[in-house]
């Protein structure tokens, strides 16, 4: 598998020997319940998390190139496992920074390579996100790495949340035949 890094981050997958790292960023109410999953109460929860919910070839742990340190996660769902209607040949993204790191600008570093190897490795057609309406910070990671707020929401009910909560959808498509990225200027040709 093509390696994914940035200049300042390694993406890696997870291993059993992260789960103290992850418990010391997920047990934090304002990762989960922004992102839609429940705060992780044990080391046991992260260990579990790791061994199913990570487990797989398109979700990695955002490794600091300067310490090693795990500071966050990032990957994409594909057909079959998104909240959002998508077509057979798209995916959604999803992500989340450890609170010591935010608004360094690591996430749209991060979402920018994902971009790039969504693209022009897996060769999707389409990348959705979505984002709770009182989430603006990550709606601003997407608008930077040239996603486009499609007007749509959803209510998204099946999440831990007792009550549904709306999510703005956004995407950002793929142009064929004339690669482009969408963080260098951009002549975006968007759905
Ligand atoms: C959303 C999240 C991933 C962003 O990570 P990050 O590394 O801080 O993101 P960046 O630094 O690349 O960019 C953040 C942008 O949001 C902006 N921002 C931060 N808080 C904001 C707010 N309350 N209102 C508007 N914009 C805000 C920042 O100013 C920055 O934009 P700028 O570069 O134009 O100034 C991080 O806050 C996080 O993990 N939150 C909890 C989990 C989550 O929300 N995951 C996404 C689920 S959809």
């Amino acid at each position: 598998m093509k390696r994914i890094e940035t200049e300042r981050l390694k993406f890696r997958p997870w291993r059993e020997s992260d789960a103290q790292d992850l418990f010391r960023w997920a047990s934090d109410p304002d990762i989960g319940e922004r992102a839609g999953w429940p705060p992780h109460k044990t080391l046991d929860d992260s260990l579990t998390v790791i061994r199913t919910i990570f487990s797989n070839d398109h979700t990695w742990a955002l490794e600091l190139k300067q310490s090693s340190q795990v500071i966050g996660c990032m990957g994409y769902y594909p057909y079959g496992e998104s909240n959002i209607d998508i077509g057979e040949h798209d995916a959604e993204v999803g992500y989340w920074i450890a609170k010591p790191w935010w608004n360094k600008g690591l996430c749209t570093e991060a979402l920018h390579a994902m971009i790039d190897y969504c693209f022009d490795e897996k060769e999707f057609d389409t990348l959705w996100a979505d984002c709770f309406v009182d989430n603006p910070a990550s709606g601003r990671v997407m608008e930077k790495c040239g996603f486009r707020d499609t007007g749509r929401t959803n209510q998204l009910s099946r999440l831990y949340h007792s009550q549904a909560r709306p999510v703005k959808i956004y995407l950002l498509a793929r142009q064929k035949n004339n690669r482009f990225y969408p963080h260098q200027q951009s002549k975006n040709t968007l759905l």
